[in-house]
C-alpha cells in the first residue's frame, strides 16, 4: 500500500514537470553565451534553415523578405510586437508550427545577437 502510494506520488510529480514547462523559464536556465553574436557568426545560418524558405522570392508571407541582413534587422528592430522577428521567435510563433522548430539553444543566440546590438560581423 504505501509502495503503491509512494509510485503515484512519482508520477504525479513527472506529469507535472512535463506539462508545466515555461519557455521563458527554460530560456533563463541556460548557461549564459559569453562570445558576441553576429548575423555572420550564427544568424545567417539559422535564417537559412529556419526562416528563408517561406520569406523569400517574389511573393513573401507576409509579404516579408528576410534575405539578408538588412532585411533581418529591420524585422528585429520594428515594435515589440508580431511584426517583430526577435518576438515571433521568443514566443515560439515563427517559424509557425508546420515547420521544424528552434532549440531552445538557438532560441538563445537570436536574444544574444538583439542583446549585443544586431551586429553583422
Ligand atoms: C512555413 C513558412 C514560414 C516559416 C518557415 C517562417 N515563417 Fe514567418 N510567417 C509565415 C506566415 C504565413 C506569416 C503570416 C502569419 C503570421 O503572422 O503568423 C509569417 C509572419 C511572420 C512575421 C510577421 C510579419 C508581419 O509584418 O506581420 C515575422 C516577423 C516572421 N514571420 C518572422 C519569421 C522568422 C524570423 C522566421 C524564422 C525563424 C520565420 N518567420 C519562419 C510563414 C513562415
Amino acid at each position: 500500500m504505501k509502495q503503491s502510494f509512494i509510485l503515484l506520488a512519482i508520477l504525479f510529480c513527472l506529469s507535472c514537470s512535463e506539462t508545466n514547462i515555461d519557455p521563458e523559464a527554460v530560456l533563463s536556465k541556460l548557461p549564459k553565451i559569453e562570445r558576441e553574436i553576429s548575423f555572420e557568426s550564427d544568424i545567417r545560418a539559422l535564417n537559412e534553415q529556419y526562416c528563408i524558405s517561406c520569406h523569400s522570392g517574389t511573393t513573401p508571407d507576409a509579404g516579408l523578405l528576410l534575405t539578408n541582413y538588412n532585411e533581418f534587422l529591420i524585422s528585429s528592430r520594428r515594435g515589440s510586437d508580431n511584426r517583430n522577428s526577435i518576438f515571433r521567435i521568443r514566443n515560439r510563433t515563427m517559424p509557425p508550427s508546420s515547420s521544424p522548430a528552434l532549440s531552445n539553444e538557438e532560441i538563445q543566440l537570436f536574444l544574444k545577437w538583439e542583446e549585443d546590438g544586431f551586429l553583422e560581423n
